[in-house]
């Protein structure tokens, strides 16, 4: 079979693969993105990040016009939700992104290839032969000097609980449900399961989190995670913290999901149960095994801190390596990657890699929490500002939570911010930046910022770090 000759050959277009594409492209190489879907942007774009802030957005609207708005003094009748049209416009927004990710490949001469890829050969001079299939089963090939495998990441199923895709459903089939579930029992309180928890208790489901651990969003600081709990709970989530779940049965044409909860039997009715309890590495189908490319006890690709398997001329970044499934963290990697193959020096800095849960308000953090600081020894001054001290939150009726700047003790640096607020999303990209460059508390707190405006809560932490506060 002729096959074409390129210098990269990235396998998956999510926001790692593509973005490595354009990399490398951008620096000159003759590159091919592959993917099996026609619709380029990976899970992120299809059926992870931008499909659930639409419904999140959309949501969040439909909750407020019903129980936030008259706090403002505007009241509504007769609100009515649609979930059809909601669900198509969520279409909307991921048509329009995919379909641009697809016009990025073209506007940077990358090769578009639907199908799925698979290692076949390793050639005389080390170059890899793929193959590639397509979805009617029609196979061509393709040879390149670099592969960099950017296969993503898949939901973990739970052994005795098994996806069946309408009542026992992970998050692909959450963010596509026809009708609004009268009960969703969602098992992992970590992001999925309180993103998809919000969208479906806001649209009016009687929502339950199961988790196995004594905090929600595992990772994140635990004054925050409590924080968030707190607000999730007046919202009418029902929280199991430490939650042993032993097992699903069908009752009446239901689904009642069995669980240990503080030395009890507990059970808890269902009508759809979303399972969010993590993700896993995808590689299947790739043919790791035919040029001996290694994995971890976890299926995860093993790389070194250039991104290079145990095999020359191949790559790995994203959910399918070690590290936070996040698609930013891909972007990142994807970027390097592409740098470094292209003989530039690519990096990551790990240390400065934001977390954004996207609930009602947000939780964002970048860097240490206070345990990771106690246990790893250093020695920190803690400043917390809340909102409803910040005059455009009031304005905005939106005053719950707060913000937490950690710095050392020694050298003032910030070793990390917790932001549990409106728009904490957006904030953090301030926070991001000062770490980035090592900055102080004092260099936050002797910025201006604009007033009334909410990052000025982010300073008024930084100034709290000093005992200094202004507004509190
Ligand atoms: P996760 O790993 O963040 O959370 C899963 C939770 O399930 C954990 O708290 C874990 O303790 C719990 N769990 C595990 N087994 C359990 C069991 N048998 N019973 C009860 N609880 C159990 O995973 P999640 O939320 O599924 O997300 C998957 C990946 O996708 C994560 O890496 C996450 O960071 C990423 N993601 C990020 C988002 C964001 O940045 N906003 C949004 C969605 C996903």
């Amino acid at each position: 079979m002729a096959e074409a000759v390129f210098d990269v050959v990235v396998i998956g277009a999510g926001p790692g693969g593509y973005i490595a594409a354009i990399r490398a492209a951008q620096l000159g190489l003759k590159v091919a993105c592959v993917d099996k879907e026609a619709r380029f942007g990976g899970t992120c774009l299809r059926v992870g990040c931008i499909p659930s802030k639409a419904l999140l957005d959309a949501s969040e609207k439909f909750y407020q016009a019903k129980h936030g708005f008259a706090g403002l003094g505007i009241t509504f009748e007769g609100i009515k939700l649609d979930l059809g049209a909601l669900m198509a416009k969520k279409e909307k927004v991921v048509e329009t992104l995919t379909t641009g990710v697809s016009g990025l490949m073209k506007k940077n001469k990358i090769e578009k290839i639907v199908g799925t890829a698979k290692f076949v050969s390793v050639g005389a001079g080390g170059g890899k032969q793929l193959e590639i299939t397509g979805a009617d089963g029609a196979k061509s090939g393709v040879s390149a000097k670099h592969v960099i495998i950017a296969t993503g990441s898949v939901p973990v199923e739970l052994p005795f609980m098994k996806f069946d895709g309408k009542a026992i459903i992970s998050s692909d089939q959450g963010i596509a449900l026809t009708k609004v579930p009268e009960s969703l029992v969602v098992i992992g309180g970590g992001a999925i399961g309180l993103e998809l928890g919000s969208v479906w208790s806001r649209l009016g489901s009687k929502v339950t989190v199961l988790e196995m651990l004594p905090q929600v969003v595992m990772g994140s600081d635990e004054e925050m995670a409590r924080g968030l709990e707190r607000v999730l709970k007046k919202q009418g989530l029902n929280f199991y913290l430490g939650a042993k779940v032993t097992g699903v049965k069908d009752v009446g044409g239901k689904k009642v999901v069995t669980f240990e909860w503080e030395g009890k039997q507990m059970s808890e009715p269902a009508e759809v149960v979303l399972v969010a309890v993590g993700r896993k590495s995808y590689t299947a189908g790739v043919g790791l095994d035919v040029v001996g490319v290694k994995v971890d006890e976890r299926g995860r690709v093993v790389t070194d801190a250039h991104f290079k398997t145990n095999v020359e001329g191949v790559s790995a970044i994203g959910d399918c390596v070690a590290g936070p499934m996040l698609a930013h963290k891909a972007e990142e990697e994807g970027v390097a990657c592409a740098e470094m193959i292209a003989g530039k020096a690519g990096h990551v800095n790990y240390n400065v890699i934001p977390a954004v849960v996207y609930t009602s308000p947000e939780l964002a953090w970048v860097g240490l929490t206070e345990e990771q600081c106690k246990a790893k020894g250093v020695a920190v001054n803690v400043g917390k500002f809340q909102f409803r001290a910040n005059a455009r939150a009031l304005c905005m009726d939106a005053a719950e939570g707060f913000v937490k700047v950690i710095a050392d003790a020694k050298t003032d640096r910030v070793l990390g911010v917790h932001i549990l607020g409106v728009q904490a999303s957006s904030l953090i990209g301030e926070a991001a930046v000062v770490m980035e460059f090592a900055g102080s508390a004092e260099d936050i707190a002797r910025t201006c910022h604009a007033h009334p405006t909410l990052p000025e809560a982010l300073k008024e932490a930084a100034l709290g770090v000093h005992k200094r506060m202004l507004n509190s």
